[in-house]
């Protein structure tokens, strides 16, 4: 097991009633914020016209930038970088899914670097450790953003989608209303589950040796909670339970508290945010394709006792298989979850992407090296990957 730090100093109000709390946590930073929000989803559920209000009321100024994009560009995220010079934001306040706070973090870190570049300081590579005040209110069960210390910014000219991360972005507060996401469209709400799923397998004990029980527990209940309540919530949007599981899921996910004594290695959402960089897909989709075919791949000897378990502990696959078959009814566990419960599509083709950049996008996904993980992938293995998503998912044969 390895020495581990947990930190994480975001203050999170979670439950339908909680909004009223706002003002005050805005108010310990400045009184000039700046609203960030995507295409009107806000507007429709009727959260925008609640902000305002406390706004108004609490004597605080709004700006916004509203537009973000889902993937959101670099281009937008100096578009608020702009603002907050010109009228010396104090704090920003991100409402939306990942794209709309992860923008926001973007700006905080730009608007304190002398260069009010994102994409520069992104390519400088260095953690942040100066930014302004977030505050973020999710509307999505997904991506993790509102407790943890990551954004990730797509730029479409150069066709690469990069992370952003240091302790500075961690937001201040997050105000966590699982009702907010009640009007999220289906394909959302499965994509985000996935997503919530692959933070937490990418994670995982995958390889047997030295583990942490307590957080091995914790993993699993947090992607048994994806697994469970995404299908209701799909069903039942305005399920309160399914949608306050998933979101509080979402946020234990990425918070830390999962990373303790694990060598946290991401080794689908390098491969994904290839795909969304040069496809513009939307993030959990992608993870969709690509997961039960790195299961695959990497499936051994070594981790075969690990697959297996997850797909006990998960998925309800029976115990007392023979190890190898176990992992690959876990496999199949995962990728039925996928496409036939949530109904995601199982293959790029279907997405109308072919083989034409995969050499490209293995090498920018390994970063100039390889992706580490349970098995290391090199740009060979990981264009193999690309190339087994290309064609519907089929399962896993038996003496494969
Ligand atoms: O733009 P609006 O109108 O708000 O519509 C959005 C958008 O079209 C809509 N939506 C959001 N909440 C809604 C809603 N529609 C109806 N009702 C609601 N309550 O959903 C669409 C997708 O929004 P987006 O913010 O893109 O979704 P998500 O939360 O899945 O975020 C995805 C982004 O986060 C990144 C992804 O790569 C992707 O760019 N990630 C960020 C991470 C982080 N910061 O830690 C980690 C993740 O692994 C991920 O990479
Ligand atoms: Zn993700």
């Amino acid at each position: 097991m390895k020495d581990f730090v947990f930190y994480n100093p975001t203050k999170v109000y979670f439950g339908p009633d909680q909004l009223p709390n706002l003002p005050k946590e805005i108010l310990k930073y400045g009184s000039k914020v700046l609203l960030v929000y995507g295409g009107g989803s806000i507007k429709r559920i009727g959260l925008y016209d609640k902000i305002v209000k406390l706004a108004k009321d609490n004597n605080i100024t709004l700006f916004e930038l509203s537009g973000v994009e889902p993937n959101p560009m670099y281009t937008t995220v100096n578009k608020g970088v702009d603002i907050c010079a010109k009228e010396k934001i104090d704090v920003l306040l991100a409402v939306g899914g990942g794209s709309s706070i992860d923008c926001a973090k973007g700006i905080a870190a730009a608007a304190k670097d002398e260069s009010k570049d994102v994409w520069q300081i992104i390519k400088r590579g260095k953690e942040i450790d100066e930014a302004l005040p977030i505050i973020a209110i999710p509307t999505t069960a997904a991506t993790g953003s509102e407790t943890d210390p990551m954004a990730v910014i797509s730029n479409r000219d150069t066709e690469e989608k990069l992370l952003l991360s240091g302790p500075a972005l961690y937001p201040r507060a997050a105000f966590e209303n699982p009702e907010n996401s009640y009007s999220l469209p289906s394909f959302q709400t499965a994509c985000g589950s996935v997503d919530i799923f692959n933070h937490v397998v990418d994670k995982y004990y995958i390889v047997s040796g030295s583990t942490f029980d307590v957080v091995r527990g914790l993993q699993e209940a947090v992607m048994m909670a994806a697994v469970k309540w995404a299908p209701i919530a799909v069903k039942e949007p305005r399920n309160y339970e399914a949608r306050a599981n998933l979101q509080w899921a979402a946020s234990l996910a990425l918070d830390g508290i999962l990373d303790g004594g694990t060598y946290h290695q991401t080794s689908c959402h390098p491969m994904e945010h290839q795909l969304s960089a040069y496809y513009d897909i939307t993030h959990g989709l992608g993870l969709a394709i690509l997961m039960p075919r790195w299961l695959t791949y990497i499936l051994d000897d070594h981790t075969a006792p690990q697959i297996y378990r997850l797909g006990e502990k998960v998925f309800g696959v029976p115990s007392g298989l023979d190890t190898m078959q176990g992992a690959k009814e876990a496999i199949d566990a995962v990728a039925n979850w996928c496409y036939v419960t949530l109904g995601l599509k199982s293959s790029l083709s279907a997405l109308g992407i072919d083989g034409k950049h995969f050499d490209e996008m293995a090498k920018k996904a390994c970063g100039g090296g390889y992706i580490d993980g349970p098995r290391k992938l090199y740009p060979e293995d990981v264009k193999k990957i690309y190339e087994m998503s290309l064609q519907e998912w089929q399962k896993v044969p038996v003496n494969s």
